[in-house]
């Protein structure tokens, strides 16, 4: 391994994501597996600037791996995007002797790491967290397996009291600009119509679904939506136009909102948290940088920084076709 790299820092940045703490303790006790210092970051790429830095050895990292949210907290640092939020950061890195750093966060928390390996030549990592899953090189992002646990778990109650009184509810999960979390969420609760950023479903074939829905024998509904879906209304105002067009809906809305983003990770988040945390400081080892690590057909692989920036994460179509027909 390079004997080039002492001491590696790590932020989380952007959105909290479960297994961010699964990751940074991977992070840290791999940099001590290999004998080399770790510095925390806190509150990302501001503290960076301010210079709100901590020395973490293997044991300042126990019993964190089951916790959500980030034990080094997180935020988007409106600062960074200058050049001179972006010296300030550089002057304190080298202040403290660190030589790269790996940043656990999403698609501007890349952006940012980007520019500054271009304007400093800084090494670079980055990990994928956010529970969106809408990066491209990675068929995981941390978090998102808990995030649609957690989404079908209420959707499970949910779909309780709409039996119960026979309603159409329509409940909107997280994904700004993708559908992952309303497509694999939706399917996995047995939703009747899932409606997604990438897909425009128009809403006269909502009313077509809805009202097939009700000559088939089905007594309530729940539809998914994403927030970011490019329908054109919001679920309050998708629950008056069915009202209006279908008066015999009684119709609820649910807004899951941030609870998406807490809780404890699954198994899963711990699992690829704890692998993408020893490859991206053993990638750094090896004298790489400017990778974005991920997992690729159940594979750690690394995509080069910048095309995880600019790729376009794809909603997989086949499941679209099978949500068609399992909601028959
Ligand atoms: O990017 C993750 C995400 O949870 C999006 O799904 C959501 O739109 C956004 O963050 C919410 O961000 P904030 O917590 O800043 O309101």
């Amino acid at each position: 391994m390079s004997g080039n790299i002492k001491k590696i820092g790590v932020l989380t940045s952007g959105g909290d994501s479960p297994g961010m703490n699964a990751a940074i303790r991977a992070v840290v006790r791999t940099c001590a597996f290999h004998n080399i210092e770790c510095t925390g970051i806190y509150r990302g790429y501001q503290g960076m600037i301010e210079g709100d830095f901590k020395e973490m050895g293997p044991r300042s990292v126990n019993n964190i791996i089951n916790k959500g949210g980030t034990i080094l907290k997180s935020a988007r640092s409106k600062e960074f995007m200058t050049a001179e939020g972006r010296k300030k950061a550089h002057d304190n890195l080298i202040k403290h002797s660190i030589d790269a750093f790996v940043v656990i966060g999403g698609n501007g928390s890349f952006t940012g790491g980007l520019i500054f390996n271009k304007e400093f030549g800084f090494p670079v990592i980055g990990i994928p967290g956010t529970i969106d899953n809408d990066i491209y090189g990675t068929s995981h992002t941390l978090g998102y397996d808990t995030a649609l646990n957690t989404v079908v778990e209420v959707i499970d109650k949910i779909r309780d009291t709409a039996s119960s009184h026979n309603r159409l509810f329509f409940v909107e999960v997280m994904g700004r600009d993708a559908g992952h979390i309303a497509l694999n969420a939706g399917i996995g609760a047995g939703a009747e119509e899932i409606l997604i950023p990438e897909e425009d479903m128009g809403l006269d074939r909502l009313l077509d679904s809805l009202r097939k829905s009700k000559a088939s024998g089905k007594s309530s509904s729940i539809v998914v939506i994403a927030e970011g879906d490019k329908i054109g209304k919001n679920a309050f105002e998708l629950k008056d136009y069915v009202e209006e067009n279908m008066p015999e809906y009684d119709v609820r809305v649910s807004i899951l909102g941030h609870m998406q983003r807490g809780g404890s990770p699954s198994c899963f988040d711990r699992v690829l948290a704890s692998r993408l945390g020893v490859k991206a400081v053993e990638t750094l080892l090896e004298g790489k940088s400017n990778y974005m690590v991920g997992l690729i057909k159940d594979e750690i692989a690394l995509t080069p920084l910048e095309q995880a920036v600019k790729g376009k994460s794809q909603i997989d179509q086949e499941l679209i076709r099978v949500s068609d027909i399992v909601s028959i």
